[in-house]
């Protein structure tokens, strides 16, 4: 057991989906607190409430820096840490340019180690304390990441990406490798302290029928278990799925004739959708998710996120590194906005940071754990100074409410304006002395 403290500072929490509930969803203190013992939070409120009622706790006062969930980041790469920001290509080249030949040096166990433990590092200083990665084919990758994840103490999900074709030799798996690989990695680390396993086929193109029906096979075995992939990114993409899988309806059809659509589906980038994929996603309730500073860097498209939304789709925010281009789920946000406002609908900073915490959770179906400030919920917090650097702070000193001074942070902000990073009640940024 641990000493409960109390820690003091703007607080914002949410009772409900901005999207669905209006900005009355977002709870705002000015002079709040949450109260945290043993890596759970116990209590959140005004602070003179919980000073009162806890005046034996000791405090650390943030002072005018705003308590948040921590970042939730619902789709990324771990193992493209070292090629993000490569110039100049669309999907299908850009994976065969840089990406596979940088997922090949992960089946060296030392090289995976020193990608995850930067990777994890990079997120913390970032104000991110969940993430939902693909690793390479390589079982050394999985390792690696949970490996450095529990080092950490984060709340992460990760699994084996699953290839056997369309991928260079030595990036293929087989579907009985691809199968048992998963089960005994799934077997390694699902469950174990904060570790979920996510069974993880790349996409269509770089698996066989076969491949696709023996991972649906497994997901039907372990249904608790995550399933992540990729859908209806890029146009050609689309036309290639179409040529490999001519009985298919559409793209989401090949993912659900092997089982591979349900609840707990996690499908990226979903931006060229057909009516019939919509329903389907809907009538599952699979979760979509939103990879903004991918979708421009790798000139994808502009996801729809208010029709999906309104339509009552389940959507998370996510980086998608390294197709996207950042580390960052603020910057993340900031062109979540761009891509809104290029749509006709831009999000509120209410729903910005909404998805990047709860609506991410929500997507890992972890909401009941992560994403939110609450008695009960796990004490992973960020503390964010809204006036992180000259530009930031002469706009936000002129702000009238709480969105007006969190907006510019969201649009400008960086890992500056990331004060403090906790997880599971530790200080992980700055780095504990
Ligand atoms: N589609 C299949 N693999 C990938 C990947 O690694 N990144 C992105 N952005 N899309 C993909
Ligand atoms: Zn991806």
């Amino acid at each position: 057991m641990t000493q409960p403290t109390l820690h003091l500072g703007q607080t914002l929490r949410f009772e409900g989906d901005p999207f669905a509930d209006g900005l009355d969803a977002a709870k705002h203190e000015t002079r709040g607190a949450i109260l945290v013992e043993d890596g759970i939070i116990h209590a959140v409120g005004p602070a003179a409430d919980l000073r009162a009622a806890y005046p034996w706790a000791p405090t650390v006062d943030h002072g005018d820096g705003l308590i948040v969930a921590g970042f939730v980041d619902a789709h990324a790469h771990y193992p493209q840490t070292g090629i993000i920001a490569s110039w100049g290509k669309r999907l299908i080249d850009w994976l065969n340019s840089y990406t596979f030949p940088e997922e090949m040096r992960f089946g060296d166990a030392d090289y995976a180690a020193e990608i995850a433990e930067r990777y994890l590092d990079f997120l913390l200083t970032n104000g991110t304390t969940s993430v939902c990665s693909f690793c390479t084919i390589h079982p050394e990758s999985v390792d690696a990441l949970f490996t450095a994840a529990r080092a950490r103490g984060m709340r992460i999900a990760a699994g084996k990406t699953c290839m056997d074709r369309n991928a260079p030799d030595g990036l293929r798996d087989t579907p009985k490798s691809a199968y048992d690989d998963s089960a005994r990695l799934l077997n390694k680390w699902h469950g174990k302290a904060r570790a979920s396993y996510v069974i993880t086929p790349r996409f269509s193109p770089t698996s066989t029928p076969e491949q696709l029906e023996a991972l649906g096979a497994l997901w039907t075995e372990h249904p608790d278990c995550l399933m992540q992939t990729h859908l209806s990114e890029q146009t050609d993409e689309i036309a290639w799925v179409k040529s490999l899988y001519p009985q298919a309806r559409d793209y989401l059809d090949t993912y659900e004739a092997f089982g591979l659509l349900g609840e707990r589906g996690l499908y990226g980038h979903a931006i060229h959708l057909e009516d019939r994929e919509k329903a389907k996603l809907l009538e599952h309730g699979a979760a979509l998710v939103h990879c903004p500073t991918s979708n421009t860097f790798i000139g994808s498209g502009l996801f729809d996120m208010g029709g999906l939304k309104s339509d009552g789709q389940i959507v998370g925010l996510a980086t998608d590194t390294g197709g996207g281009s950042s580390f960052s789920m603020l910057r993340s946000m900031a062109a979540a906005y761009e891509i809104g406002q290029l749509r006709g609908t831009p999000l509120h900073a209410a729903q910005l940071i909404w998805l990047a915490t709860s609506g991410s959770a929500r997507a890992l179906h972890q909401h009941n754990r992560i994403g939110n400030l609450g008695a009960g919920m796990e004490a992973d917090f960020v503390v964010l100074d809204l006036a992180s650097t000259p530009a930031i702070a002469q706009r936000s000193t002129r702000a009238q409410d709480i969105w007006e001074a969190l907006f510019p942070t969201i649009m400008m902000g960086d890992d500056r304006a990331i004060a403090s990073t906790y997880v599971a009640g530790k200080q992980m940024k700055p780095a504990a002395p």
